[in-house]
């Protein structure tokens, strides 16, 4: 009877530490999305580039005639064309975007990279947003870069009404503080990381790293480990089928709840995963980056230089 009893009430505390909200950095594997495992959770978006880059994004059968895409055992490579000189009255260099089947609310995703998009011109982004309703619907960009200028910044677009504090627990430096998509040109609240391996060519130097983003009701967290970072958290490593955020440390970016209704600003989202050149952002600032040109004739004409513009990825893990 002893023993039975102390068994109940041991499978008693194991059950309620289970309950969401009992433990609440704890979630399970629900899409181990590796290799060729992307051609099933991905859609392909042939679609103009919303953003006006100098890209042709094409469809999933065109991509992997290009081998814009491939996928072999647990790699999976996303990336531009680089063997082409465009004709300037045309289409852009073929790239790839491609956005999850599958919507996600609170959620762990892990993107585990080897290697990122590098290069003058470049724009890639691992995003999450609904992007048949932007902006009503939250946007939060986890890698996001132009021209190889690290380090990282992670970054939420919202409708006004959405701001984040001064002060947070976070290892990154803020950015502006307000979210909303109307001020400043969409600048939106980013929080800037300190790791220079989370961007361009030293993430590549590195082996690239793992990116993890929790969704919460309370905050949104952007936690990045470059590839022989000691610290980065066991079930992360081992690609866990649970993952436990408590233990997971101090975040890059912290964006908590305390000025910003996240349930009311943040719906559910894709997984989007874009790779443009040139365009709003990269064009823009495309001169200051130190790169030769101008940002689409330099695309045009020199497709050696797209060589390095792709992804690699180990896998993605979503936990929910
Ligand atoms: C396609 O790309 C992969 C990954 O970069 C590469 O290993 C493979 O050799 C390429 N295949 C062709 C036919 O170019
Ligand atoms: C991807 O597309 C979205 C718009 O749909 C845009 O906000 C984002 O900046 C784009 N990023 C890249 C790298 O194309």
């Amino acid at each position: 009877m002893l023993k039975l009893f102390s068994l109940a009430s041991l499978l008693t505390v194991v059950w309620l530490a289970r309950i969401p909200g009992g433990s609440a950095g704890t979630y399970s594997l629900t899409n181990n999305v590796v290799g060729s495992d992307f051609y099933n959770f991905f859609n392909w978006q042939a679609q103009p580039d919303p953003t006006h880059g100098r890209v042709e994004y094409v469809d999933q059968a065109t991509g992997r005639s290009l081998n814009l895409t491939y996928a072999s055992g647990d790699t999976f490579v996303l990336r531009t064309e680089s063997r082409s000189i465009l004709n300037p009255a045309g289409p852009g260099r073929p790239s790839v975007r491609i956005r999850s089947k599958k919507t996600f609310t609170t959620h762990v995703a892990v993107f585990d990279l080897r290697h990122m998009p590098q290069g003058c011109g470049t724009w890639p982004a691992i995003w999450e947003t609904e992007d048949d309703n932007w902006p009503n619907d939250g946007e939060i960009d986890i890698l996001e870069g132009v021209n190889d200028q690290g380090p990282n910044a992670a970054t939420l677009h919202t409708l006004p009404g959405c701001t984040m504090p001064a002060e947070r627990v976070q290892t990154g430096i803020n950015g502006q503080l307000d979210c909303d998509w109307t001020v400043n040109g969409n600048t939106g609240c980013g929080v800037r990381m300190t790791d220079p391996t989370s961007y361009g060519p030293p993430f590549n130097q590195n082996g690239g790293g793992w990116y993890v983003v929790e969704r919460t009701t309370q905050f949104i967290k952007v936690w990045f480990w470059s590839r022989n970072n000691p610290s980065v958290p066991v079930d992360i490593k081992n690609r866990g089928v649970q993952v436990n955020t408590d233990s997971y440390g101090t975040p890059a970016a912290h964006f908590p709840n305390t000025q910003c209704d996240l349930e009311r600003f943040f719906k559910r989202h894709f997984i989007i995963i874009n790779l443009t050149l040139c365009g709003d952002w990269a064009g823009s600032v495309y001169g200051n980056s130190g790169c030769p040109g101008t940002c689409v004739e330099f695309v045009d004409n020199n497709p050696q230089a797209f060589r390095e513009a792709y992804f690699d990825f180990a896998g993605i893990r979503v936990y929910e």
